[in-house]
């Protein structure tokens, strides 16, 4: 079963915002040190102190991001600095992994909220590396069916096939989370949907002229902007890069919708788009998700129901994958 990450929402999203702005601080800076030798203990007493009491389900919104993606999204300023030091391991192929909640259950596709700024994340394809999943929609908040598009990555000029949504209205999308510029996660980069697709709105929504300009002409009725050095990404065109300083779009995860179960799986990666930032490769990584079989490559729930599938794995091709 796959890990389960919280969703943020959004008086939780405005807490982090909080938070991260109080640990860059220099008069109120956050102690990595000490937060790595105490854990979270010291991120409590850090976050009471500095942005407010903590209740209970706030307490359990910082312990469930800890658990699901560790130290990285809380001190998103310093990304995955917790993976830095680990020795890369590898997978041999992209395993199928079933997308579930935060309690382990199937997220069923046509239960995601359209056009919800409350973030969902998961793992994909390792350990730490939390990917966006979105129910796209138009300015009504209906699902707006997601084409495949080429997308180029301006640092070199190529170009690869982002496939389209998937689920009952083509609308599910799912983004790497972590900034192609210098790797910022959530909550600094979150998305936007057509509502928030304005200049002067409060924290979390304050989006620059600039990126809502270049969203107007690319014909984007919403975007994910990463509020810390202003990159913004086109999810509705495979999250193509619609203002720097990033030159990478974010690489997309391939899902599949079962119509049967309504189930979503993460099956893949192009290997022609951008890798995972900090990534040679992205089937390198730290840590192996604890939800698949690593002889099968099948999700455990699937194999703990009675399934028997000979091979989960998604099939290579030597220019990327079957997926394109
Ligand atoms: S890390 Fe996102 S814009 Fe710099």
């Amino acid at each position: 079963m796959a890990r389960g990450i919280p969703i943020i929402k959004r008086d939780d999203l405005i807490f982090a915002i909080k938070l991260l702005r109080r640990m860059r601080d220099p008069k109120t800076r956050f102690d990595e040190k000490e937060f790595m030798k105490s854990g979270r203990d010291y991120l409590y007493n850090y976050a009471e102190k500095n942005v407010g009491p903590l209740d209970p389900s706030r307490r359990a919104f910082l312990k469930g991001i800890l658990i699901g993606i560790g130290a990285a999204a809380v001190l998103s300023a310093i990304p995955v600095i917790s993976y830095l030091n680990q020795p890369e391991i590898s997978l041999k192929q992209f395993p199928w992994v079933i997308i579930v909640d935060s309690s382990g259950n199937p997220i069923k596709a046509s239960q995601i909220p359209v056009n919800d700024p409350e973030i969902l994340l998961f793992e994909y394809p390792m350990q730490g590396d939390i990917t966006f999943i979105l129910n796209l929609g138009d300015e009504n908040d209906n699902p707006i069916k997601v084409p495949p598009t080429t997308v180029v990555i301006p640092e070199n000029g190529k170009t690869y096939t982002f496939p389209g949504g998937v689920g009952p209205n083509n609308s599910i999308v799912a983004f790497s989370a972590i900034c192609q510029h210098l790797g910022c996660t959530p909550p600094e980069i979150h998305f936007y949907p057509p509502k928030y697709m304005k200049v002067g709105l409060p924290t979390p929504n304050f989006l620059p002229q600039v990126a809502l300009q270049a969203a107007q002409q690319a014909n984007a009725p919403g975007v994910i902007h990463c509020d810390c050095h202003g990159s913004t990404y086109d999810p509705y065109h495979g999250a193509s890069v619609l203002t720097g300083p990033t030159v990478r779009p974010l690489p997309y995860v391939q899902l599949y919708w079962d119509s049967n179960t309504d189930y979503l799986y993460a099956i893949g990666m192009n290997l022609n788009a951008p890798t995972i930032l900090g990534r040679t490769n992205d089937l390198s990584g730290y840590a192996y998700l604890s939800s698949y079989d690593e002889s099968t490559g099948c999700p455990k729930m699937l194999l703990q129901s009675g399934q028997t599938p000979s091979n989960c794995y998604t099939e290579l091709e030597s220019a990327g994958n079957t997926y394109q």
